[in-house]
């Protein structure tokens, strides 16, 4: 397994950068790279440092990171550079094409984890202090340009930007849109079977979202006044959170910065005190997205409803509230753990892309997670589903969280041979403590 995962990360290696899966995602991808750089951490520290440093040379002036880089043109993609026309913002890369929008910000916690990788820890603080600010100023873009009410919480204002692009917690804002038929030609469709990737329909409010932003240059402001999708993401925010900590700790390994420091320390307590208040439902007992735009909460239950456990957001009785919701709705004994969308609501779908497969780079975060605060039985479980799961069908993009399926020859869904189910394979076997004091 472990020569397979490498053997997938080198045959999608391009110049400088990792794609996810061959044909079906072409590009860079911002989360997707940091995730992939630990994986390679373990194997190829130069290639992990190269990996992160192509992805921050796409940085715009304002500290913003796009979600896709457009490094070569091709044609299995769709929507492209020329749907995006990230260059209508003025302060867009000029060097590298790109999307105008993001997703989860990752890099402050992998900078943290390849550090602790790294055999030669000298040459890994050095790569550290040579690109923490780039991290750090992507911070200061989403605190200072994604938080109109000066809560500590940041906006996305695409579902794209949240990772999790199809999950059924989109579908009561698109309810609200009013998208126009777009005339497409799907790529992913011709290369995956249709029914585990989003509906014609759903990439019609894709298109028009973008399509908006793009009418006022993908300025912070306007969007955040006319975008019809607006949410503050759990699974967003913990990823800024559990980075602002990761930077914190960085900074002061390298000295200085005291500035910096503070104001990630202000930020910090803003973020945790609004998201214990804001985004825990004490009746769904669990965290939530609120839906910015129209101003309530999205009460529905996924696998970044405990994405906070990474980032040591809950207390120790959200925690326990957390995993007790968890085991009741996600872990059955014919379940593994962890779907991404709540298995007792009628939207569940086993089989389509976010709305209930497993995904590992969020089983990477939980099993941590429930590690940190002790739960370490479950944490195991989480642990030995994902290494069970990829044993059985490979490296997909993702797998179906019912046991009783796993029959015969199984397959995983989506990409194959993809690139973060292959990294953090190589830090679940690797370098991963089972047990945390
Ligand atoms: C899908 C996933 C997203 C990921 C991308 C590339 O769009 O939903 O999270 O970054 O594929 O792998």
């Amino acid at each position: 397994m472990r020569d397979r995962a490498i053997e997938i990360l080198n045959a999608n290696w391009r110049d400088g950068y990792t794609i996810p899966s061959k044909n079906l995602y072409p590009y860079q991808w911002n989360w997707d790279s940091g995730f992939i750089a630990i994986g390679l951490a373990h194997y190829d520290m130069d290639r992990a440092q190269k990996e992160l440093e192509t992805l921050l040379n796409s940085q715009w002036e304002n500290g913003f990171i796009p979600h896709i880089i457009f490094h070569k043109i091709s044609e299995t993609y769709f929507p492209g550079p020329n749907f995006h026309r990230a260059d209508l913002h003025p302060l867009a890369n000029k060097k590298y094409p790109s999307t105008g929008m993001t997703q989860p910000p990752v890099l402050g916690f992998v900078l943290e984890r390849i550090y602790e990788i790294a055999k030669n820890k000298a040459d890994s603080l050095r790569f550290i202090k040579k690109n923490i600010d780039k991290v750090y100023k992507n911070h200061h873009y989403f605190y200072k340009h994604r938080d109109p009410n000066n809560e500590g919480l940041v906006y996305i204002y695409h579902n794209w930007e949240s990772g999790t692009d199809n999950s059924p917690l989109w579908d009561p804002i698109f309810e609200t849109i009013d998208a126009p038929e777009y005339n497409f030609e799907r790529r992913d469709t011709s290369i995956i079977d249709p029914s585990e990737r989003p509906t014609k329909r759903e990439y019609d409010y894709y298109l028009h979202i973008i399509d908006i932003a793009k009418e006022h240059n993908y300025s912070d402001n306007k969007i955040a006044e006319f975008s019809p999708f607006l949410v503050q993401d759990p699974l967003f925010n913990s990823m800024l959170i559990k980075s602002n900590r990761s930077l914190i700790t960085l900074y002061k390994m390298i000295g200085g910065n005291e500035d910096k420091i503070e104001q990630l320390e202000r930020w910090q307590v803003k973020s945790l005190s609004s998201f214990n208040s804001k985004l825990f439902d004490e009746d769904l007992s669990a965290y939530i997205h609120y839906d910015l735009r129209n101003d309530k909460p999205i009460r529905l239950v996924s696998s970044s409803s405990f994405s906070p456990l990474f980032a040591g957001i809950p207390n120790k009785e959200q925690a326990e509230i957390l995993v007790k919701t968890m085991m009741e709705k996600f872990g059955g004994k014919d379940m593994y753990l962890c779907a991404s969308f709540d298995p007792t609501n009628s939207k569940f779908n086993p089989k389509k892309y976010w709305r209930g497969p497993v995904w590992i780079n969020l089983n990477w975060m939980l099993y941590q997670g429930l590690l940190d605060y002790g739960y370490n039985d479950l944490a195991n479980r989480i642990k030995s589903d994902t290494l069970e799961i990829l044993e059985k069908v490979g490296f997909y993009e993702y797998t179906d969280p019912r046991k009783t399926i796993y029959k015969g020859k199984v397959k995983g869904y989506g990409g194959s041979d993809f690139s973060w189910s292959a990294a953090l394979y190589l830090d679940l076997v690797n370098n991963q403590p089972t047990i945390r004091t």
